[in-house]
């Protein structure tokens, strides 16, 4: 048998300690799988004195993190410590340069960083991979590099946060409104203490950009990503939802659209979306995430499965780690850096699709006159028109519409004529019907 793999494990919190766990479990599977042994020979964390649960007397504890980078003894670099700059970026960039193996499973480090990163290991032909940044153990990087290399890819989207979806998802289930469900889920472990990067959805954006970069070949460009979170989704919004035949996830959508000039534009865009019950993303609850792809031979392909957590985000790791002891790593990007496509970021007024916009009004005579009015003027075209959840105070209402397919400009511009209204007791939320 080959030379065993050896690495050096930084980060030893939720998916390091359970890369740990995994190895010792399926050490003989993995070695089997692998072609060698892959053997943790260095460990780092911040306190060395605290019980992870994990037993590392096996391991050598490095106290300088960095210094595990350069060490002689040292195949691969594993980052699990997380942060897109500081500590973890330096680790990266050192590892890289010194011709060592890097996986990491940092979303934010790669969706900032990715491109310096691939450009740094193919100069030093050092293999890079970053299966666990996305979507935790769905092997979704591996899918788009090569499961669906053959075809030419128009659309990625999917339920790329967890700690969102769980709380969409049961603010349906039991009609509870937002902020209880966020409480709900930190008390579960499906949120931070600090969600904001979550709820707010950066998170999902962080991995939309880096997975329209391998399934479109374009270089990353996460500061294109135009991104909403969920906070101002209301149970009103739930329940109208559900009247009309939908659910609301959070859905990151990238779409690639390649012009008779040879241009290409490229969209990404993270929002709460109207989803339609027979649509496979809508059966998609609980901290779950899910992905499709829609490929021109390959047709639709959904990829479905745990998003985050220890041993999922584990079993992603160790596939890279698996591929890097068979010699198969591949371009991390799916073809080589330098030949990613740079494209013109997506116009969101172009978009052609309906959407449901809530407003919260006044109560009182002619505000529907005056919104009906401002979407008339602006040529959007209303398909159906609810109002409900009468204040008893005679305070506000919330009127809930559903436009006609058109372009998302004139829903813009309908929206600025209604700016500074005083009818309008809070600003409107819009939320995209997702297409089938
Ligand atoms: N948790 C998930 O389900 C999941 C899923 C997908 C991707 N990820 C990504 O995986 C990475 C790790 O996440 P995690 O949940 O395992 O985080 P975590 O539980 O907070 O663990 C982070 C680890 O990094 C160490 N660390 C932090 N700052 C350090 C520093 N300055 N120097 C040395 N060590 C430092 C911590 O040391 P101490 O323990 O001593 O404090 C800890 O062991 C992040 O990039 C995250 O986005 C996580």
């Amino acid at each position: 048998m080959a030379e065993p793999l050896r690495i050096a494990l930084a980060g030893l919190g939720t998916v390091g300690t359970g890369v740990i766990r995994l190895l010792e479990t399926n050490r003989d599977m993995v070695e089997r799988r692998a072609g060698r042994a892959i053997e943790i020979v260095a460990v780092n964390a911040r306190d060395r004195a605290k019980d992870r649960g994990v037993d590392l007397s096996p391991y050598f504890w490095v106290d300088d993190m960095q210094a595990m980078a350069t060490r002689a003894d040292v195949d691969v670099v594993v980052e699990l410590v997380g942060g897109s700059d500081g500590p973890a970026l330096t680790l990266a960039r050192t590892a890289l340069d010194a011709g060592k193996g890097f996986v990491t499973a940092n979303k934010a480090m790669v969706a900032h960083h990715g491109m310096e990163l691939a450009e740094l290991a193919a100069i030093r032909n050092a293999p890079f991979a970053f299966e666990a940044a996305v979507a935790g153990g769905i092997p979704v990087v591996k899918g788009l590099r090569e499961g669906t290399a053959a075809n030419a890819l128009t659309r990625i989207y999917g339920i790329l946060n967890g700690t969102c979806n769980y709380i969409l998802s049961e603010m349906e289930r039991t009609g509870a409104d937002f902020d209880t469900m966020l409480v709900a889920a930190q008390e579960k472990g499906f949120a931070e203490a600090d969600p904001s990067f979550d709820i707010e959805g950066v998170d999902a954006a962080h991995k939309l950009a880096i997975l329209a970069a391998i399934g479109f070949g374009t270089r990353i460009d996460f500061g294109a990503v135009h991104t909403e979170g969920i906070t101002q989704v209301s149970a009103t919004d739930i329940a109208q939802a559900d009247a009309l035949g939908y659910v609301v996830r959070l859905v990151g959508i990238a779409t690639l659209d390649d012009r008779e000039d040879g241009s290409h534009h490229l969209m990404q865009r993270v929002r709460p979306c109207l989803v339609p019950f027979r649509h496979p993303l809508a059966a998609v609850t609980g901290p779950t995430n899910a992905v499709v792809a829609e490929g021109d031979f390959s047709g639709r392909l959904l990829f479905q499965g745990a998003g985050a957590g220890d041993r999922p985000t584990a079993s992603a790791v160790v596939a890279d780690l698996i591929d890097f002891a068979r010699g198969q790593a591949g371009a991390p990007f799916s073809v080589p850096v330098a030949t990613l496509e740079k494209p013109i970021a997506g116009d969101p007024g172009e978009r052609e699709g309906r959407d449901y916009i809530r407003f919260t009004v006044a109560d009182r005579p002619g505000v529907l006159a005056e919104i009906t009015a401002a979407m008339r003027d602006a040529g959007v075209s209303i398909e159906s028109l609810i109002q409900r959840g009468r204040d008893h105070d005679g305070g506000e209402v919330q009127v809930a519409m559903v436009t006609h397919e058109g372009p998302e400009r004139c829903v813009t511009q309908a929206l600025a004529l209604l700016d500074g209204s005083p009818s309008l007791t809070a600003p409107p939320l819009v939320m995209p019907i997702l297409k089938d």
